[in-house]
């Protein structure tokens, strides 16, 4: 087992605070970002993160890559989210994992984390 498949089995164990370090943080670098997110999106915000999340190990499989690239379309067509904030999502995820894992996070989970993510990304923006 990777390290990454390890981190990734104790942060489903640490859901609850990763998601409000995650949009607490998004929210709050980029408060218009709240906005786009309705007042009731407490199911909407949980999902998002989950197929991020449960993506990463995945991305070899084509029906996770034909879901994410559905998310993206939806995403455009329904939110119409430009591009750019993909990168501020990542960034923000990015800087979730790693306060809320605290001693546990390590450079080469950075680096591991920051490939898997640009993975996801790359596939949610497939046919943009
Ligand atoms: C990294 C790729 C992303 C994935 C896999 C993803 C996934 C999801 C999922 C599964 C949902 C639930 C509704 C649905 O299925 O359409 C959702 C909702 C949403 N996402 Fe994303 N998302 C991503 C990136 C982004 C980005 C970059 C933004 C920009 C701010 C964003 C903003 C939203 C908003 C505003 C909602 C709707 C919340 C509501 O219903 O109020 N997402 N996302």
């Amino acid at each position: 087992m990777t390290s990454l498949e390890q981190h990734l089995l104790w942060i489903d164990g640490h859901m609850t605070p990763l998601s409000e370090a995650f949009y607490g943080g998004l929210f709050r670098t980029h408060p218009h970002i709240k906005s786009l997110f309705g007042v009731a999106s407490r199911a909407a915000r949980k999902q998002m993160l989950r197929q991020i999340l449960s993506s990463v190990l995945q991305l070899d499989e084509p029906w996770v890559r034909d879901e994410l690239a559905d998310t993206g379309r939806r995403h455009r067509a329904d939110l119409e989210i430009p591009v750019e904030m993909y990168a501020m999502v990542q960034q923000a995820l990015l800087a979730a994992l790693e306060e809320v894992s605290g001693e546990r996070w390590t450079p080469e989970l950075a680096t591991a984390w920051n490939e898997k993510l640009d993975a996801v990304t790359a596939a949610t923006l497939e046919n943009a």
